[in-house]
C-alpha cells in the first residue's frame, strides 16, 4: 500500500512524530511505501468557507494543500498524527482536514484506510475520548476504513514517550496492516 503520514505537531522531534516513526518502521518492514507530509511546517491556510469549490472543485487558496490533495487521492491509507491540544487535534492538522472540503466527494469515494496517532501529557481517562469520537465520526462521514488508533496518554515529552508501551504498539500497527 501507499501510506501517507500527515504530521500535525510543531515539534519535529516530538512525541507524536516519534510514534509515527515507529509506525513507519513497522509499515516499511511489512513492504508498504510511505510518504510523510509535515503539515505543521507546510504552507496551509484555514478554510475560509467561501464556497468557491462547491465541495467538489478548485480551492481558492494556492498553497500546499494542493500537494496534500494529490497525495491523498493517490494513496491507499492516511495516518493522522497529532498532539492532543485541549482535548482535540492540533490546529495544524485540523486545517488539513477542514480543507478536505474542496475534495470531500472524491476523497470519500476512495474508502481510504486510515489510522490515528495521538499523544497527550495527561494520563487520565478523560484525555482522549473527544479526539477519538471526532476521528470516528470523521471516518463514518468520509467513508474512511479505520485500521487502528494509538492514543498515547502520559506521553508529554519525547523522553517519556520513548520508554512508553506506545512505541511497540505504534510499530505493531504498521507491521500488521
Ligand atoms: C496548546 C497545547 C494544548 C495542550 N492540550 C493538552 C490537553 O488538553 N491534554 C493533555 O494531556 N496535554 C495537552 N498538551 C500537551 C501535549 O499534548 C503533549 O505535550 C504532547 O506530547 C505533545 O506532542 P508533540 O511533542 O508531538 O508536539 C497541550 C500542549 C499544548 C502546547
Amino acid at each position: 500500500m501507499k501510506i501517507v503520514v500527515i504530521e500535525g505537531s510543531p515539534h519535529k522531534k516530538g512525541s507524536t512524530n516519534l510514534l509515527a516513526e515507529q509506525f513507519m518502521q513497522g509499515a516499511k518492514e511489512a513492504g508498504h511505501t510511505i510518504e510523510v507530509l509535515d503539515a505543521a511546517h507546510m504552507d496551509i491556510h484555514p478554510c475560509m468557507g467561501c464556497e468557491h469549490c462547491g465541495m467538489d472543485g478548485n480551492c481558492a487558496w494556492q498553497d500546499d494543500v494542493w500537494q496534500i490533495r494529490d497525495t491523498l487521492l493517490s494513496a491507499d491509507m492516511a495516518v493522522f498524527v497529532t498532539p492532543v491540544y485541549y482535548f482535540g487535534m492540533s490546529a495544524q492538522l485540523k486545517m488539513v482536514i477542514d480543507r478536505f472540503y474542496s475534495y470531500t466527494i472524491k476523497l470519500s469515494c476512495k474508502k481510504l484506510k486510515t489510522a490515528l496517532i495521538a499523544a497527550a501529557w495527561d494520563s487520565d481517562e478523560d484525555v482522549m475520548p473527544c479526539l477519538k469520537a471526532h476521528y470516528q465520526k470523521l471516518c463514518r462521514y468520509m467513508n474512511f476504513q479505520d485500521q487502528g488508533m494509538i492514543l498515547a496518554t502520559g506521553c508529554g515529552t519525547p523522553a517519556v514517550t520513548k520508554h512508553s508501551e506506545y512505541m511497540k504498539k505504534a510499530y505493531a500497527l504498521g507491521k500488521h496492516l
